[in-house]
Formats: structure tokens, sequence, C-alpha cells
């Protein structure tokens, strides 16, 4: 065992409790950014005369060493888990001190695991935020980048799953366009809060050694410095916030998944899945199943999970660290390599899919619904909404039994509910009529989802 400690202690750790208390087989993927704070550290430690220049040379020179030696062979770390590290920070220090010496041993001078730690995970999330955010506007391109391609595909609108009044299928692309550019956004805000270093604040009290924390945070980009040790060490807000976002971020591919799911059903028909990222059954020879987008919309109760998971972890915490905060770790990586193939996953769904607009296009003539319309119709003939509303329910009943969409009632027809009614009514009732009309900024009439397109950001 390469503990950090031990001379307190007269009896060897017992080999199951070892397995039970050791992260590095899942905090190794903070090897770099251990290696990348450890060097502002030593730095900073420099500054304070721990080391000399020289010194400082020779630390740098093994860290850097190290990180190569990771980067180039990422397997070295695998390897490594057999030999008794007890987290990635016994294992770097114990890398460093093999290459440079004793000199090793000074490196965390006045630095516990627990600024370290904070500060690590800060430096990972930062990055693998980026990354994930990345992925959302890839996303979002690709949407929009299918709805410019259809400027004029109707499809039937749904509310309560029942065919309700139609719409463009631009401007139903460019509503997940809208939510993922939010799930952008809301990460970015928290990236703010997770910007701010750590570093510096000791295992709770403050460091000894009068590190320049404003250096610390240059050198590492972050922001600004944390202004309270014992919240330092302790505060996983940043983790949260990050997968509270996750959570959101999935549940909206969520939805997606399962408005596909149906629409590529033999019921819908409006997509076909790419055989790419489709399946077969292994009895029914047929079949062709949406396995990628089950998977999302499955995939998105574990990070919603992970997240009650953390805050559950964090809520009986008393001040400053305690071990179960270790616990953030397999939740947090877990959430994020989740959202992260989604997004992947679901880009490439919507790369691959191929668009019914035949079908869309015959649905959305169906189940009457430019019914509002023709209330509308009646409203411009000076009736009011309520009435007119009343009235259309009789003749949709009526037109039901005779089984006739509304274009197929004849002036006679409808003459016997309203005189109002003129020959005007069968333009009224077309679907590019009915859609112009939904003009509002934020409608699917075709000119404000061409606006909409236009202005996208
Ligand atoms: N593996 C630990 C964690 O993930 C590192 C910090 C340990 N600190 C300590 N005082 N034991 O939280």
């Amino acid at each position: 065992m390469k503990s950090l400690w031990g001379g307190r202690f007269s009896e060897k750790q017992n080999d199951f409790f070892f397995q039970f208390n050791e992260s590095f087989s899942f905090d190794m993927r903070l090897a770099e950014v251990d290696i990348i704070g450890s060097k502002a550290y030593a730095k900073g430690l420099q500054q304070r005369g721990i080391f000399t220049e020289t010194e400082l040379t020779a630390v740098l020179g093994g860290l850097d060493e190290l990180l190569h030696d990771i980067q180039s062979q990422p397997e070295i770390l695998a390897k490594a888990l057999n030999e008794g590290y007890e987290d990635v920070h016994s294992f770097v220090e114990y890398q460093l001190t093999q290459r440079v010496g004793d000199l090793g041993k000074k490196l965390h001078t006045g630095r516990s695991r627990n600024d370290q730690v904070a500060t690590d995970l800060r430096l990972y999330l930062r990055g693998e935020l980026d990354a994930t955010v990345d992925l959302i506007q890839k996303l979002q391109k690709t949407l929009a980048h299918m709805a410019n391609e259809h400027p004029q595909t109707v499809m039937p609108g749904y509310t309560h799953l029942q065919k309700a009044q139609p719409i463009l299928f631009a401007h139903y692309l460019l509503s997940y366009y809208e939510m993922l550019k939010r799930d952008a956004s809301r990460l970015l805000d928290a990236r703010r809060r997770l910007n701010i270093l750590p570093l510096g604040s000791g295992a709770l009290s403050g460091n000894s050694m009068g590190v320049d924390r404003h250096f610390l945070a240059a050198e590492l980009g972050f922001e600004g410095i944390t202004a309270n040790s014992l919240d330092a060490v302790s505060d996983r807000d940043f983790a949260v916030e990050f997968m509270s976002g996750a959570s959101l971020g999935m549940v909206h591919l969520s939805r997606l998944a399962e408005d596909l799911i149906l629409y590529c059903s033999d019921e819908f028909r409006f997509v076909r899945m790419g055989d790419q990222v489709s399946t077969g059954s292994s009895l029914m020879p047929q079949k062709k199943n949406p396995d990628a987008l089950e998977l999302i919309r499955g995939k998105s109760g574990r990070v919603v999970g992970n997240l009650m998971a953390l805050l559950t972890v964090l809520k009986g915490l008393p001040s400053c660290y305690n071990k179960d905060l270790q616990e953030d770790k397999e939740a947090l990586f877990d959430s994020l390599d989740t959202y992260k193939a989604s997004l992947r996953v679901m880009s490439l769904v919507l790369e691959t899919m191929t668009v019914n607009e035949e079908r869309m296009a015959t649905e959305a003539e169906k189940a009457y619904m430019n019914a509002t319309d023709l209330a509308d119709y009646f409203v411009g003939k000076g009736m009011a909404f309520r009435e007119a509303h009343h009235l259309v329910g009789e003749i949709v009943l009526d037109a039901i039994k005779s089984g006739r969409s509304l274009s197929e009632l004849t002036l006679a027809d409808y003459q016997k509910f309203s005189n109002l009614v003129d020959n005007d009514v069968y333009h009224a009732l077309e679907i590019m009529a009915v859609l112009r009309k939904k003009s509002s900024i934020g409608g699917t009439s075709p000119e404000q989802v061409q606006a909409a397109l236009q202005g996208l950001s």
C-alpha cells in the first residue's frame, strides 16, 4: 500500500478495507489535472522559499515527465491499479518521488488532499463542461440544418398526443433547438461559479506557507479564489449544478427520443431510423428497433438518479471535508459520460434519419385540425369566439357522422348551420392558409419559422 500517511499507525490496514476505501480505480481520470495543479502549487511553494529555483526546475521536470508518460501511454494508469495506491494524489506524489527523489516529498507542504481534490475536480469538470457544451451546440446545428432543409414540410402538432393543429416540421425541430440552447447556457452559467480556485485552503483552516492564491488562480486559469477555507474544501455545489444541468439536458433528449420512437413506429411512419443506429431482433426477422433512442430515454433515469445520489450524500454532512465526499466522483463521472455519449448518439440518429414528408403532410390534413380556423373564420364574420367554438363543434360532429373533412362539406352543408359561411371558407381551411395565420412571433407560420431560422444564435 502506497499511502500518504502511516506514522501514527502500528497495524497494517485490512486488505478488504483498503479496497473499500480506495478511490484510485475511479479518480485516476484526474491524474492529468492533479499534475497540472501540482505544477502550479510547486511554483507557489518556490515563491515562499520551500523550493529553490533549481529544485523547482527538477520538480516541474518530474511532473512534466509523468504527464507526458500518462498522455503517451494511458495504460500506465490501468497497470498501476494493482499497485496499492489509495488515490490519484498518492499515485502522483509517489511517481514524482520515483523520478526526482526526496524533493517530491516536499510538494505537499501546506497542501491537503482536501483542497487538492476540490481543485482537481473543478479543473477536470471545467474542461469536460466545455466539451459538453460543444456537443450540445453541435446537436443544435444538426437540428437547425434539418429545419433549413424542410422549410415547407407540414406535420400534425399534438397536445395530449391527440392531433391538435398543423405545424411546420421545421418549427417542431426548432422547439428542441431552444431547449438545447437553454441547456448550454445553464452549464455556462454554472461554469462561472465552478471556475473559482479552492487551492490554498489547506485541510480546512487555510494554508500556513503563505502561498499566493491569486498567483495559483492565474496559473490555473481560474477567475477568482474561494473566500472561506471551511466552505472551499467541502463545496461540491459546482458538481451538483453540472449534474442538475445534465439531468435537465437528458430530460430534453429523452423527450425528443420519445417523440422519435413514436414517429418511427408503423402507426406514425413520419421518420425512418438509419440502419447504423438501429438493431434487430433475435427472433423476429422483420424487426428494426430504435434502441439508440430507447437507451437515451433510459439513461436519462440514471443521470437524474446520480443527481439525487449526490444531493443525498451532501445533505447530512457536517462542516468541512468528510470522506463521504469521495462518493461525488463516480456519480459525477457517470453523468458526464452518459450525457456526452447521449448527445453524440442523438446527433448520429438525426443525421441518419429519413423524413417521410408525404406521410406527415397526409396526416396533417386529418382529424379536423383546421377546426379552430373555422371558428376564427366565424369570428372574422363578427361572431363571438365562444359561440363560434360551439357552432364548429356541432359542424365537426356532423362531419364525423358523414365521414368527411371540413373542406369536403358543401356550402349547403355549412349554410344549414350558419348563413355567414361563404365560398371563401374553403381557402380559410387550406393547410397553408391555416399555417400562415399563426404569424405571432414564435408561431409556426412559414414567415415566422424563416425569421426564427435566420435569427438563430
Ligand atoms: N480520495 C479522496 C476524495 O476523493 C481524496 C481526499 C482525501 N482526503 C482525506 N482527508 N482523506 O475525496
